[in-house]
């Protein structure tokens, strides 16, 4: 294998706010118990989180594994700063933060009793590294998890839920749509350099067979969140994240200049004031608005 690529600081492309706003809703108190057992997690494990991001999940992990601990990694040192610095105000024990690359796991092998990732091996330019970190450093018969979202536009299940969105009837919904699309077929045709085509999310089971994952399994971790979903009260704050979290990616996309040539710059401009105008009229049209999500949870056995 040739030299390995260190990725890009992930907090330069998508904010902590929005992390943290999405993961709210996918990691609700009550859930806990289900989650846990589909990454084959019990109480008093050493449990590693890789590619942890601000701390949206290694709390939720710690209180379930309790008296058990969580090390959670990431390469990004803003977001692992920020996850200690809360994990303090808000203190949270049985946790702790490291910046560390997940093609080079800073541990013995062995150490753990799990590995997990949460939307962090999908993104990698090498998965198959990852994994097999993953699963060097758990020792034999502990467990190994990884979970990816296939929603919204990378999803196939929710191309009939993505049509409501047609139904809107704000001035320029029509336009939104054209511009809206235009811009995925173009990160379809040439995604963002995230991600190793060879390996979808959905995928990457088959990787994890390979590298000495047995008794695989998989289950879905889906969250809807509609109008008369009583789950999430502050809707109009997450319709507003929606928006914003929306408005990100394109300012993103208008950024790089591999992109620059998908849209003239009237029609950036034409589709950043659309997102706004849209995310507005969702405010006053509530009933309009959801997110529905799918993660699919891969596990099995450290069979090595
Ligand atoms: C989609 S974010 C998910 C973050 C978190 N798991 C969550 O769901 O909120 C992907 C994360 O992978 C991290 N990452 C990317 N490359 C990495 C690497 N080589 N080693 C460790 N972490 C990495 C990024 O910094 C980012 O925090």
């Amino acid at each position: 294998m040739g030299e390995l690529i260190m990725e890009f600081s992930w907090s330069a492309i998508q904010s902590i706010q929005s992390l943290e706003t999405s993961r709210a809703g996918r990691f609700q108190p009550e859930w806990r118990p289900i989650l846990l057992g589909y990454f084959g997690l019990t109480p008093g494990m050493r449990v590693l989180e890789v590619g942890c991001g601000p701390g949206t999940l290694a709390p939720y992990l710690a209180a379930g594994v309790n008296p058990g601990t969580v090390t959670a990694v990431d390469l990004d040192k803003e977001f692992i700063q920020y996850a200690e610095d809360k994990a303090h105000r808000e203190g949270h024990t049985g946790i702790r933060y490291l910046v560390a690359n997940a093609y080079h796991l800073p541990f013995a092998d062995g150490l753990f009793d799990a590995a997990v990732s949460y939307t962090g091996i999908g993104i990698l330019q090498q998965p198959r590294q990852a994994i097999r970190e993953m699963v060097r450093v758990v020792r034999p018969g502990g467990s190994i998890a990884v979970a990816e979202a296939v929603t919204g536009q990378t999803g196939i299940l929710f191309k009939g839920v993505d049509a409501l969105g047609r139904q809107e009837s704000y001035p320029g919904a029509h336009q939104y749509w054209e511009l809206k699309d235009r811009l995925h077929h173009a990160l379809a045709q040439k995604p963002l350099g995230l991600g190793d085509p060879d390996w979808p999310p959905e995928a990457i089971w088959g990787l994890m067979a390979e590298e000495g994952v047995i008794n695989l399994r998989i289950n879905a971790w889906g969250y809807v969140d509609a109008d008369d979903d009583s789950r999430h009260p502050s809707r109009m704050a997450r319709i507003r994240d929606n928006g914003a979290r929306e408005l990100e990616l394109v300012r993103l996309v208008r950024s790089d200049p591999q992109w620059k040539n998908i849209f003239q710059v009237k029609e950036w401009d034409e589709l950043v004031r659309l997102i706004e105008a849209r995310q507005n009229w969702l405010v006053d049209h509530a009933a309009f608005d959801w997110e529905a999500g799918l993660s699919i949870v891969m596990a099995g056995t450290q069979g090595l």
